[in-house]
């Protein structure tokens, strides 16, 4: 297949992932981090834009300016690319390698109890870290202010941890607000850089099979790691292209792209 684009160890392809992932060959992957859709029915309309409108987080007629932005596969098929993202990850993963996989927090779905149970019968979990976000998210009652990300170890070496000794399963991070134009999920750069620096080392290779805006790629060529990303929707590989090609931060407050700095996004 012909990736999309390809530079200083980079690679995209706009492509279904499970037709991409087939054709990697087998323990030939280092760390596979990913941000798959969580099934939170983004898929048919733009919720995204509508709930920030709502909040005040984009001006008036900013959202209806910036084109829809649903996210493919965010209903309950999202469940089924997921398991088979874990089986996915045993065969492509080399023994000890890492599949960290960002999921949400809490109810009232548990879904990051049953992917856990998935990751755990398919690759062998590791732990659950809390992404702490900061603010509060949409809802009454509990509201959400974390994210999960859930780790398995692939068996049959040690694990791949460049961590230190110990380290937290909670990590501090503020969220992303996208501008309307911007991929509605977008994930800040330095949450992808803990668990690459965690997981490999430099030269290695980082697979992100939803790459969205290509976030894990940008985190993963600051820290010198090689990386593929897949997506399905070409203008978030666009974005990813633009991102790696010319540098630019995602979450700027103005239409000048900012250069990348720590903690972009
Ligand atoms: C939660 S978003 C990832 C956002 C990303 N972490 C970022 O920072 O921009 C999930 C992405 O997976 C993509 N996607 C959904 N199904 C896919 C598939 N079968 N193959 C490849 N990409 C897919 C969606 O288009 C969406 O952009």
């Amino acid at each position: 297949m012909k990736p999309y684009f390809e530079r200083d160890g980079i690679t995209i392809y706009h492509a279904d992932a499970r037709d991409v992932l087939p054709a990697l060959g087998d323990s030939s992957v280092d760390l596979l981090l990913t941000d798959p859709p969580y099934g939170h029915r983004n898929n048919d309309d733009d919720l995204a834009s509508r709930r920030e409108a709502a909040l005040g987080l984009v001006k008036s007629g900013e959202a209806a300016l910036g084109a829809s932005r649903p996210i493919a596969n965010d209903g309950p098929e999202a469940n089924e690319l997921v398991r088979w993202l874990f089986a996915e990850a045993r065969r492509v993963l080399v023994p000890g390698a890492c599949c960290c996989c960002c999921c949400g927090g809490g109810g009232p779905d548990p879904q990051f109890a049953r992917w856990s149970l998935w990751l755990d019968e398919l690759l062998g979990f590791k732990q659950m870290v809390i992404w702490d976000k900061g603010g509060l998210g949409m809802g009454w009652h509990y509201r959400r202010s974390y994210e999960t990300v859930l780790v398995g170890e692939k068996p049959g070496a040690a694990c791949k941890w460049y961590g230190g000794l110990t380290t937290s399963n909670v990590v501090r991070i503020s969220k992303i607000i996208p501008r309307a134009h911007e991929h509605p999920t977008t994930k800040p750069v330095a949450l992808m850089e803990h668990f690459i620096r965690i997981h490999s080392q430099e030269g290695e290779l980082v697979l992100d099979p939803f790459m969205g805006a290509g976030t894990t790629l940008v985190a993963a060529r600051k820290l010198g790691r090689r990386a593929v990303g897949v997506e399905l929707e070409e203008r978030w590989c666009e974005d990813a292209a633009a991102r790696l090609e010319f540098r630019v931060g995602h979450g700027s407050k103005s239409n000048i792209p900012t250069l990348f700095e720590d903690g972009d996004g």
